[in-house]
Order: C-alpha cells, then structure tokens, then sequence
C-alpha cells in the first residue's frame, strides 16, 4: 500500500544550497531513485540526478542516503520505516555540479595514471595458462560497476581534500593490486602503488568495503595482500642486502613474487 515520504533533498549547485523538504508518493517495491524520479515528475522538474540503468551496474546514481553512500537504485524504500525522514544528498567527497550531480572527474584522473597491462611479449595469445584461483581474483576485481562509493566514503580524501594528489582511493589500489597479482603481468607495481598510489595512507579501516555494491572484498582481497607485497620487498633481508652489494636498483634484485611469473 502507497504511502508519502519525507524526503530532505540537497538542491544547490557548486555556489550555495540546501536541504529542501518535499512529501512524495511511494508504492510497494518501489527504491529511493523511483521516489526521486517522482518527485522530479510531479513537483521538482528541474532536479538533477545522474543514473541510467536502474539495475545496479552502470554506478551513476551514486548518493548518500541518511549520510550512507548508496546507489539510489539498489536501496529499497522498504529498507526504511514509513515515518522515517530519509535525507538524500550528493557525494560528499567529490565537487558538486547540480543537487545530486557530483563532478567525479578526480576518479577519471587517477585511471589514466595506472601503468597498464603488460605482459611478456614473448608469450603468445593462447599460450598462456592461468589458475583457476587467478582468475578468480580478477573476475571479482572487475565486477567493480566504477560507482566510486568506495571512493567517497573513504576518511583519507573524504576529511583531509589535501590527500586528493597523494592517494588515489581504494578503486585504483584495487586495478594496481589485480595487475600486480595478476601472473602474467610482468611489471614491479609493489614501488608505484606505496608512492605514486598512497598505499601506505590506507589504515584499513574497511569503510570501502562495507558500501561497495558489488560486494567485492576490496580490503582483505586487495589492499592488504597490496600491503604485503610491499612489506615483503621493503623488510626482506635479501633484498637490502642485494641492493648494497651491487648497487642497482631493487627490482633487479628482488626474488620472484608469489604467485607472479
Ligand atoms: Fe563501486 Fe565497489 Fe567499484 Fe568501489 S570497488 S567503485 S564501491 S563497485
Ligand atoms: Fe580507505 Fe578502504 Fe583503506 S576505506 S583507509 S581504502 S580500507
Ligand atoms: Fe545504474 Fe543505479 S542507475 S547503478
């Protein structure tokens, strides 16, 4: 049965704004982004809202539902109670455009920076074998709809805007954690992730985690396993004292990874 909701929405654009109260209709089944497009079709035509496939897998409709990061798509109205207030606002950790538009552009930024794949060239298409545990791990890293919640809600760039040049968030560690894992990936990631990528700025406190929609265990599957690595190289003795004895740099010296060929 139908009930009206209230609902607080942030309107305002990059210059000013505020919260403003409207009551809308809800129908059974119904999720926040269904409310949201009522109230843009009945009474609020000109809020903006980004989204497009209504099914969780395009990550547009990113926002912060009572201070949660959620997409509005996935988050049933039956979650709260009938009489709840339901405070709907934009990303906080990314600039505004328009109400619930946020400027994500940052993210775009830190992709285009990652060293891509790279393979042995003299290993052929085909020739290549993988475990089946390998392949595992990058198929749950690449359910990753790029929803950048991880990215929002994450306290190092969220609270501190000056980490945003020194860390690159928790969906970027992940892409430089899956390469690094990845078997036939034959680049050294272990030097870029801790100082091009702010690895050593994640105090895993799991945050990003607990709101990635796709459930993907980025923390314990990426980050730390990550961190690891780079211990590994770092506090192994062998490597220290390989470094001094020839002189060269690290990675000539580093014995072969686990799991990496
Ligand atoms: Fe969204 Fe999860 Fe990908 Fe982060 S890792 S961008 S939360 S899907
Ligand atoms: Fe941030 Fe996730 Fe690490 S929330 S501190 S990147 S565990
Ligand atoms: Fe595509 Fe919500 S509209 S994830």
């Amino acid at each position: 049965m139908g009930y009206e909701a209230s609902l607080r929405v942030w309107r305002g654009d990059a210059g000013s704004g505020s919260l403003v109260d409207y009551e809308v209709e809800v129908n059974e089944g119904e999720v926040v982004l269904d409310v949201l497009h009522r109230l843009q079709a009945t009474q609020a035509s000109d809020l903006a809202i980004r989204w497009n496939c209504k099914a969780g897998k395009c990550g547009s409709c990113s926002m912060e539902i009572n201070g949660m990061p959620r997409l509005g798509c996935m988050t049933r109205m039956s979650t709260f109670e009938q009489e709840d207030v339901l405070t709907i606002t934009p990303m906080r950790t990314f600039p505004v455009i328009r109400d619930l538009v946020t400027d994500v552009s940052f993210n775009y930024a830190k992709a285009r920076t990652i060293p891509s794949f790279s393979p042995d060239p003299a290993i052929k298409l085909g020739e290549f074998r993988m475990q089946q545990e390998d392949v595992n791990r990058s198929q749950e890293f690449r359910k990753c709809i790029e929803c950048y919640l991880c990215q929002d809600t994450c306290h190092v760039v969220r609270d501190h805007t000056e980490n945003e040049g020194a860390f690159s968030g928790p969906r970027f560690l992940m892409r430089v954690a899956e390469l690094e894992m990845h078997p036939a990936d034959e680049a050294d990631r272990r030097n870029i992730a801790q100082d091009d990528f702010g690895l050593g700025y994640c105090n895993i406190t799991k945050c990003c985690t607990e709101v990635c929609p796709e459930h993907i265990k980025i923390t314990d599957n990426a980050l730390i396993p990550m961190k690891e690595r780079v211990a590994g190289r770092k506090y192994d003795p062998l490597v220290w004292l390989g470094s001094k004895i020839s002189r060269r740099p690290e990675k000539a010296g580093t014995p072969a990874v686990p799991g990496k060929r």
